[in-house]
């Protein structure tokens, strides 16, 4: 088996703070793996770990087939890139590229090195200059050029984007998911793992993603299926902006259906899956989530829709985001910019909930009840 597998590995500072709880997880060879949570929630901690900059509390870490925990980090094959890039200030860029390979390859080798990982990031014509006269966008160039000089098996990112403004960090994305599919196509060995606390780029960039709250995995998938099939509340609220609707509803059963009250007047009948998952639970209330791209707005009297009153407005440009009031409730939708139409506070609309979309979540422990059965 080759990659990077984690065997129950647990972290506790020597203050006595625990940090992570029992990780497990395996990184497939060549696969963008991304570590995704709130901070503090210890993706930095994980990922030094495998870094080998933190110590090993409890458990194992294998990098291609080898227990690493004893190994010093400039002996296990990866090579990181961190937020604020710790380029040397006094050293040019091609001097800052070639310097981890100074004593150990030739001249030549260091050379060719260098100007083939600075062609591929568009920065040979920076070589000669220093950090101090370079843009956010440059220094985080060459410091992943610097990385890719010493041809590591795993590179490991740490919040790299963090310091570049929002238009910078878009395209940086782009440039990093590019280099990880030449790399691939080269056929060098391009485990990366990417630590972040944005969600977005999380899911733009991950072939898998491992969600990651304080010291535990939420849950590990491909970013499609954590958008659909997010396996507790805690990855449904924080995977998609703006969040999934989420409340917590009491029950209603009557005539053998079961359904949720929205306040007084307003009642959702479930479809018989959600129903199905209600099988055996037994508190009155449970959290119903929802997407905002699911409740749709529809003619008024359409059978099963509610009525709903707008109190925010949010204008993306291509579509509206409303935030309304529907028996007490917060629920934000999402809908297409229209010509003929331009939502006002207080106007009141018909939403149709696509409740087949829809996830019904434990009130007590917030695990997704689809996993029940
Ligand atoms: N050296 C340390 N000693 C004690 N606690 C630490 C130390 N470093 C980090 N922590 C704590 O561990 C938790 C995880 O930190 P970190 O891995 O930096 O989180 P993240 O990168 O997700 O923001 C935080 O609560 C942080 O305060
Ligand atoms: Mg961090």
């Amino acid at each position: 088996m080759t990659g990077i597998q984690l065997h129950s590995v647990e972290k506790v500072y020597p203050n006595g703070f625990k940090a992570l709880h029992g990780i497990d997880l395996e990184i497939h060879d060549g696969e963008f793996m991304v570590f995704v949570g709130p901070s503090g929630c210890a993706k930095s901690t994980l990922l030094r770990m495998i870094a080998g900059l933190e110590s090993v509390s409890e458990g194992q870490i294998v990098i291609q087939n080898q227990c690493v925990n004893d190994t010093l980090p400039k002996d296990r094959g990866i090579a990181m890139v961190f937020q604020n890039y710790a380029l040397y200030p006094h050293m040019t860029v091609y001097k800052n590229m070639a310097f981890s390979l100074i004593g150990k390859e030739s001249k030549q080798e260091i050379d060719r090195r260098v100007r083939e990982a600075a062609e591929k990031l568009e920065i040979t014509s920076l070589l000669q200059r220093k950090p101090g006269q370079l843009s956010g966008g440059q220094c985080q160039r060459v410091a992943v050029g610097r990385a890719i000089v010493r041809k590591p098996k795993v590179f490991l990112f740490d919040e790299p984007l963090s310091n570049l403004d929002a238009k910078l960090r878009v395209s940086m994305r782009v440039q990093l998911i590019d280099l990880h599919n030449q790399l691939k196509k080269e056929g060098v060995g391009a485990t990366m793992i990417y630590v972040t606390h944005d969600q977005v780029e999380a899911m733009t960039m991950g072939d898998r993603i491992c969600v990651l709250n304080r010291g535990q995995i939420m849950q590990v998938d491909k970013p499609v299926n954590l958008y659909h099939s997010p396996a507790n509340r805690f990855v449904a609220e924080f995977i998609g902006s703006p969040s999934m609707n989420l409340h917590d509803l009491a029950l209603s059963r009557q005539n053998g259906d079961i359904g949720l009250r929205l306040g007084e007047h307003a009642l959702l009948t479930l479809p018989p899956e959600l129903q199905a998952q209600l099988g055996g639970y037994h508190h009155n209330e449970v959290c119903l989530g929802i997407r905002p791209e699911y409740l749709r707005r529809v003619e008024a009297g359409t059978p099963n829709a509610l009525a709903a009153t707008i109190m925010t407005v949010e204008r993306m440009g291509n579509e509206e985001l409303l935030h309304c009031d529907i028996g007490g409730y917060r629920f934000i939708t999402r809908v297409a910019t229209r010509h003929d139409w331009d939502p006002l506070l207080g106007e009141k609309i018909w939403l149709d909930f696509a409740l087949d979309r829809a996830h019904l979540f434990d009130k007590e422990t917030g695990l997704n009840l689809k996993q029940r059965h």
